[in-house]
């Protein structure tokens, strides 16, 4: 689908691109000839990423970063500078989550997960744009979740937060385009990954099949799908996307949207019935 040097000489940095779909991202960008540059809290899932990425022929730096900390963001960029050269690309993905009724939730829970995602997204953004206005431009690009626009019971902090980081890509993407930087957003739907499904799939509740129902495409996204998507939006090829929003969740949200999207349970046979009566009645 993509050339082989897509993205080569880009130096692009992945917020937990540790696991998860940060990885799986990260792995495509790498075959794509970009150099890569991961963090994360955990640092020996940061070096067993880094010895994985390698292997596809990937330059890779490898860094143990809260992004809640300004000043922990600030080394990490700093380190990637000097040892893989100037910012082209920040993925703002680290995140946390949890499920929980709201009423139950602490302030110290809500807040955990507002600075993960929110603060985390400002703080690596602040100090990417700096290296990237230096270098005449760079590309932001930001996960968020089809919750930012409709909300979700349940994860209230998450949905809070995600809202706040489309905010502030529409914002991002009108206010430094002239400095040369593009600021988008994708929204995921439901991805497996070990992250999110010990945290937000119910052990025993056996809610899987019921969460593909609500999927008009019928089944969850795959990495490499997202990762095609993220590929495209950072490369050259969407030079005058800009504060676009890209929904890459088989449908999902918009079945829940539609006022009359349950009628699918309808079958056939009484759909045939309604339209004899119907013509029987204009006679
Ligand atoms: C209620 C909870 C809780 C839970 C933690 N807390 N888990 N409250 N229900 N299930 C509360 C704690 O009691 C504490 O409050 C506060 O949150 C902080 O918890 P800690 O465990 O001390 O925090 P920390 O060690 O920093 O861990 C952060 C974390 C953890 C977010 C809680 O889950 C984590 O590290 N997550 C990172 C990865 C992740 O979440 N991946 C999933 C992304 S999926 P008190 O008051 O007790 O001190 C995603 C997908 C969305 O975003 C869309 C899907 C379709
Ligand atoms: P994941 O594997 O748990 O990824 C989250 C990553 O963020 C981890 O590598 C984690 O590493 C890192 N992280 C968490 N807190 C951090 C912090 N304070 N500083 C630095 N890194 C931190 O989950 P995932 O499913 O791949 O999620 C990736 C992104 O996709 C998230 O933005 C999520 O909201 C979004 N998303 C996922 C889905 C889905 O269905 N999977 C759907 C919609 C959106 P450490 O714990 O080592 O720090």
């Amino acid at each position: 689908m993509f050339e082989k040097d897509l993205l080569k000489n880009k130096t692009v940095i992945i917020t937990g691109g540790g696991t998860g779909l940060g990885k799986s991202m990260a792995q495509r960008f790498g075959v794509l000839g970009a150099k890569l540059s991961i963090c994360g809290r955990r640092k020996e899932v940061i070096d067993t990423a880094v010895q994985e990425l390698k292997e596809s022929g990937a330059e890779v730096l490898g860094q143990q970063c809260d992004v809640r900390s300004g000043e922990d963001v600030q080394r990490m960029i700093d380190e990637t500078v000097t040892k893989l050269g100037p910012v082209s690309v920040l993925l703002n993905n680290a995140a946390g989550n949890f499920i929980s009724p709201t009423e139950r939730l602490s302030e110290n829970a809500f807040r955990t997960i507002v600075d993960i995602v929110l603060t985390g997204t400002f703080n690596s953004s602040m100090a990417a744009q700096k290296v990237m206005k230096e270098n005449g431009g760079g590309v932001m690009l930001n996960i968020v979740t089809t919750y930012a626009w409709t909300g979700s019971g349940y994860v209230v902090p998450s949905a809070c937060a995600k809202a706040g980081v489309l905010a502030m890509t529409r914002s991002l993407a009108v206010e430094w385009a002239k400095y040369g930087i593009r600021t988008n957003a994708i929204a995921p739907g439901p991805f497996p990954t070990e992250g999110a499904w010990t945290r937000l799939v119910p052990p025993g509740l056996k809610i899987e099949k019921r969460m593909k129902k609500r999927i008009p495409l019928q089944r969850f996204g795959e990495h490499e799908e997202l990762a095609n998507l993220a590929s495209f939006l950072i490369s050259d090829g969407a030079s005058y996307i800009n504060g676009e929003v890209v929904t890459i969740d088989g449908g999902e949200w918009l079945k829940g949207a539609g006022e009359f999207n349950d009628l699918d349970r309808i079958p056939e046979i009484a759909w045939k019935a309604m339209d004899a009566m119907r013509k029987k009645k204009k006679k």
